[in-house]
Parts: structure tokens; sequence; C-alpha cells
């Protein structure tokens, strides 16, 4: 394993309570490379992202991140590594009791020196970015739309200026056309903002509009892997099934 690609993942196996939800997934992801995992509900998706992101150890198998092995890192060791991943959750998860200012500056006032006004510019610039304005900065995260919240998640992710953004269902639980928006953002954050993504979905749609590498999780292990056009054109009935919609 060289040092050429952001993520490098080798036959992780992880099991909780005696079930094996990971059976030996693998993948390495260039930069650059937007890769979609996608998966039915269950299927192990988040459990792939916590895993890159050391949030939980697997059992067995390696993550290198940035070209260093993190399985095994203390906590403190992996804070340097955490602070150049964007992380959106599922859900968006902002603290509730943060205004949206407060919520995208938060990890610039815990990790930077920068002043306050640096800071403020930051966060404007974050907020345009992600299509929200300035009006929307005073308010706390139950005054917003759930589109909008997910927004402001993508913008809080985006503030320490991250090598690669790790997204977690970006589009669940939106109607269509925010939907849509938030497919549209994750592909524009490609062009000059951070280029390299994992996204994690069952959203076919989404996946189509975003990736460049897609993957299908089934039954713990990648059941196809490719562009876009080889995973569909994949005769596998478990991936066939799940293009048709039968299996999410
Ligand atoms: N911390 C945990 N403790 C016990 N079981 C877990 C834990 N995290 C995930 N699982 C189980 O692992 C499986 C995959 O979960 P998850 O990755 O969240 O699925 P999804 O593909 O929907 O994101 C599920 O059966 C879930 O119950
Ligand atoms: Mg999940």
């Amino acid at each position: 394993m060289g040092g050429t690609f952001v993520i490098e993942v080798n036959d992780l196996q992880k099991s909780f309570n005696g079930h094996q939800v990971l059976r030996g997934v693998s993948f390495r992801l260039p930069r650059g490379v937007r890769f979609v995992i996608m998966g039915g509900s269950g299927a192990g998706k988040t459990v792939c992202l916590r895993l890159i992101a050391g949030l939980i150890r697997p059992d067995s198998g390696q993550v290198r991140v940035f070209g260093k092995s993190i399985e095994r890192l203390s906590e403190e060791a992996l804070l340097p590594v955490r602070r150049r991943m964007g992380y959106v959750f599922q859900g968006a998860a902002l603290f509730d009791s943060l205004t949206v200012r407060d919520n995208v500056a938060y990890s610039l006032h815990e990790h930077t020196n920068l002043d306050a006004q640096t800071i403020a510019a930051r966060v404007r610039h974050l907020l345009s970015l992600v299509g929200l304005d300035e009006g929307v900065q005073d308010k706390l995260p139950a005054e917003l739309s759930g589109g909008m919240r997910k927004r402001v998640g993508i913008a809080r992710a985006l503030a320490i200026d991250p090598e690669v953004m790790l997204f977690d269902e970006p589009t669940a639980g939106l109607d269509p056309t925010n939907s849509k928006m938030v497919a549209d953002l994750v592909a524009k954050l490609g062009t000059g903002v951070c280029d390299t993504a994992v996204v994690v979905t069952h959203d076919i749609e989404l996946a189509n509009a975003v990736a460049d590498q897609m993957a299908i999780l089934i039954d713990g292990q990648f059941a196809a892997t490719g562009t876009p056009e080889e995973v569909h054109s994949s005769r596998d009935p478990g991936v066939q099934a799940f293009l048709r919609g039968e299996a999410r």
C-alpha cells in the first residue's frame, strides 16, 4: 500500500453481538474521486464510514487514511487525522442549542487560533457555498427545514477545509426538490472545494448524480464495484435487485 491513496481499506471485518456486518470490504480511494457506497437499510454503510473515521475499530483488516494505518491508533493520535476529514453525519446532527453561526464555527473555535473576524468571514463564505444567506446565521437548528439543516451540516464539515468529505445519507428524509439540491451541492463541492469524498446512501438518484466510482454493499461485501456504468451492467442478481429498488 503506497501513499497515493487518500483512503485504503483492506479486508475489513466487523461484527456486533455475533452478527457479522462486514465480511471483507476492500477499496482504494485516490485523490479527486467521489466514491459512493450503496446498500439497503442495515447493510453496514454507516459502520463503513465510522471505521474510516476511526470512530470504531475493525475486528480485522486495515484502514489507511492519508497513508497512515489508523485501526490501532489511540484517540489522541487519531485527532490530527480526523481534522483532515469532514464528516456529515446521518440526519445532520447539529448542536441544537447553538445557532447556525456557532454550529458552523464550532471546529474553527476548537481547533484553530483564527480571530473572531476571520471566523465570521469564513462562516459567511461557507454558508454561501452551501446556498444559505446571512439571514440564517442567528437561527437555531429547530427553526430550519430539513434541507437547510443538511446544508448547515455540510458547511460545518467543510469549515476545517478537509481533504476528504464523508457523507452519511445526505439526502435521507428530504423531499425530491431538496434531495436534488443536496445532490447538486455534493457534486459542486467536487469542483474546487473538496474533490475527494465517500458518500454512503441508499438513494440511487444521488449515487448516479455524484459517483465517479460506486460499490454496492450486500451481505457484508461489495457485490459490484466500478464506474456507475460498470455497476449498472453487473449481472449479479443481488445488484440487479438492488438497482430495481427491491432491496432498499
Ligand atoms: N454500535 C453498534 N452496536 C450494535 N450493533 C450495531 C452497532 N452499529 C451498527 N450495528 C448493526 O450493524 C448493522 C449495520 O448498521 P449500519 O451500518 O448502521 O447500517 P446502514 O447501512 O443502514 O447504515 C445493523 O444491523 C446495526 O444494527
Ligand atoms: Mg446508516
